[in-house]
């Protein structure tokens, strides 16, 4: 009976193994006997496993999508554009970028202004505050604080609170005493150039008024990079426009041009790239956009959401592949991270690392 359970365990326990195949990666991680090498790290995060290995395969598609972006385009290519009534440079690899709000109140905005300023990137969405928290942080700062820093003190002292960073009530203030005049002369242009305005018309014009080196949004206005914010009312611009209604009534912005304007890009990209922190709007309208052309090729997601409860934020790619935003042929990627702490290392693998490429013979107008 004791040979028995023995030999039966035995059996269970050490069941042989079919051999994997030859070039199947071998798990292993960063040695500190060679010295504290940064870039060298995050090239062993490929061989180390669980989201470190997510986060070095975003790496990898990034340099995909730089790789095909940095390919010249036919003549017939390059006059795309013109036909969709638009002027914009095409290039081997269209690249969407697409970030949540929270990221611009964060110190994420310097990577993503470094993106924009250097034209790495093609067209960009976020949402309301995405736009707004980027114009007011070269009105004031925002300020470093706690998570458990609780709502009734900090509300009585004026302070608005984002996860643990600290936006003061004047910040706002100064937006409005900013924005107003702007939203006048644009009511102003409306009624007597005829001046159709839109989201993201409304954006440039705002990145050229904040005339600020830091802001992604000057940058972005510099360098004609469209930025895509179909509900830029969820925010405290929404609630300056709604002032405004009252004060100088009529600015009316134009969703339906942007929605053509946006899905142009995609329909006459040669290739789509997509880059994607965070979920929401942001999420949905760059992936959306991309089934304008079958899906996108290159595609990394970075993200917490989960997908238990059938949410859009927490889908992994595999469920924009069903519905034709990603191509049945791509190899996307998601990263299960907090974008704070992974994007500024991707920046650094990625077009940081190609800087010098990626900016050739190119020139801010
Ligand atoms: N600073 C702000 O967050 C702010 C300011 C003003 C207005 N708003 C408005 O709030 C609304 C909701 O904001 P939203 O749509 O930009 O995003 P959100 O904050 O609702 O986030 C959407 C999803 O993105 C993911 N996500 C968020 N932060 C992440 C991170 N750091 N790393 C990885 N994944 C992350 C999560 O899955 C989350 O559920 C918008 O309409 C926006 O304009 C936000």
């Amino acid at each position: 009976m004791a040979d028995y359970a023995s030999s039966l365990a035995a059996q269970s326990v050490l069941q042989p193994s079919c051999e994997l195949p030859e070039d199947t990666p071998k798990v292993r991680g960063y040695d500190f006997n060679q010295g504290v090498d940064l870039p060298a790290v995050l090239k062993s995060y490929f061989n180390t496993g669980f989201q470190a290995t997510s986060f070095a395969m975003a790496i990898q598609e990034i340099n995909h999508m730089i790789e095909k972006r940095l390919e010249p385009v036919e003549e017939h290519e390059e006059s795309k554009f013109k036909d969709s009534g638009e002027s914009f440079h095409n290039s081997g690899c269209t690249i969407f970028l697409g970030y949540t709000s929270n990221l611009i109140s964060s110190g994420v905005r310097e990577s993503i202004r470094y993106l924009a300023e250097h034209k790495m990137v093609d067209v960009i969405v976020t949402t309301a505050g995405g736009i707004e928290e980027d114009l007011i942080k070269c009105l004031a700062h925002t300020y470093l604080g706690d998570f458990s820093l609780p709502g009734k003190e900090l509300r009585l002292r004026g302070i608005n609170r984002i996860g643990n960073l600290l936006v003061p009530n004047n910040n706002y203030c100064k937006f409005e005493d900013w924005l107003m005049p702007i939203l006048d002369q644009m009511l102003l242009e409306q009624n007597t150039e005829g001046t159709h305005w839109t989201p993201s018309k409304m954006i440039h014009r705002l990145g050229k008024e904040i005339n600020n080196t830091d802001s992604v949004c000057y940058w972005a206005y510099k360098n004609n990079i469209p930025v895509f914010s179909p509900a830029l009312t969820d925010g405290s611009l929404g609630d300056m426009i709604y002032f405004h209604t009252f004060k100088n009534p009529g600015l009316i912005l134009d969703i339906v041009e942007d929605i053509r304007r946006l899905n142009s890009r995609v329909v006459f990209a040669k290739r789509t790239g997509i880059i994607i922190l965070g979920g929401g709007l942001v999420k949905h309208h760059i992936a959306n956009a991309n089934l304008m052309r079958n899906g996108a090729d290159y595609v990394v997601y970075v993200n917490t959401g989960q997908e238990f409860d059938g949410s859009d934020s927490g889908a992994r790619p595999d469920e924009a592949v069903s519905w034709g935003k990603i191509r049945t042929d791509a190899s996307p990627v998601k990263v299960y991270a907090d974008a704070s702490l992974v994007f500024p290392l991707i920046v650094a693998e990625t077009f940081a690392l190609h800087h010098d490429k990626l900016t050739a013979g190119k020139k801010t107008n």
